[in-house]
């Protein structure tokens, strides 16, 4: 049975740090547990993507689950020490994070990206999205380097966004 972890807000520093790389010793105690655990704390919380920082883990690990688009396939996996390897075109599109509830603004991302990964068993596979399930790739690969949605948004809309967030805090509600 997963269990559903806690998801972090900003800016709790485990979400503004490099995320350090996932080793064998990792697979072997129990990577798939944890990634079954995060699928189902990101389905919980209505997300289509979550990254380990964002559960407290400083591991270079994150799942997406996309639904079928408009002419673009349902992804849903889990990647392991992700790399992009190749990025082309443009979208611009409103933009959420669990670690972020409420806020939403646009940000200007790539259309398409090849990515490469190990699955939760060590075995390397090739990812190549576009639309939603890129942009969801860029998002939660930035969490792994320490970076957030607010860092890609134009300096308005960032402004915006912390105002805000400070409001939320002050009433408790973040
Ligand atoms: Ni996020």
């Amino acid at each position: 049975m997963a269990k559903r972890l806690r998801i972090v807000h900003y800016p709790e520093p485990v979400l503004l740090s490099v995320a350090r790389p996932v080793t064998d010793r990792a697979f072997e105690n129990g990577l798939a547990a944890i990634a079954e655990d995060m699928f189902a704390t990101m389905s919980d919380a209505g997300g289509v993507g979550l990254a380990a920082p964002q559960v407290g883990e400083s591991t270079r690990l994150f799942v997406m689950d996309i639904p079928e688009g408009d002419g673009t396939p349902a992804v849903r996996a889990a990647l392991v020490n992700p790399e992009i390897l190749h990025v082309e075109g443009e979208q611009t599109g409103d933009e959420g994070c669990l670690s972020f509830p409420g806020i939403f603004q646009p940000v200007r991302r790539q259309m398409r990206v090849v990515a490469r990964a190990l699955d939760v068993a060590g075995k390397e596979f090739e990812l190549d999205v576009t639309g939603l399930a890129a942009r969801c790739v860029l998002h939660e690969t930035d969490h792994l380097d320490g970076i957030v949605f607010l860092d890609r948004m134009s300096a308005l809309k960032r402004d915006l966004a912390k105002r805000k967030i400070k409001r939320l805090q002050k009433r408790g509600e973040w």
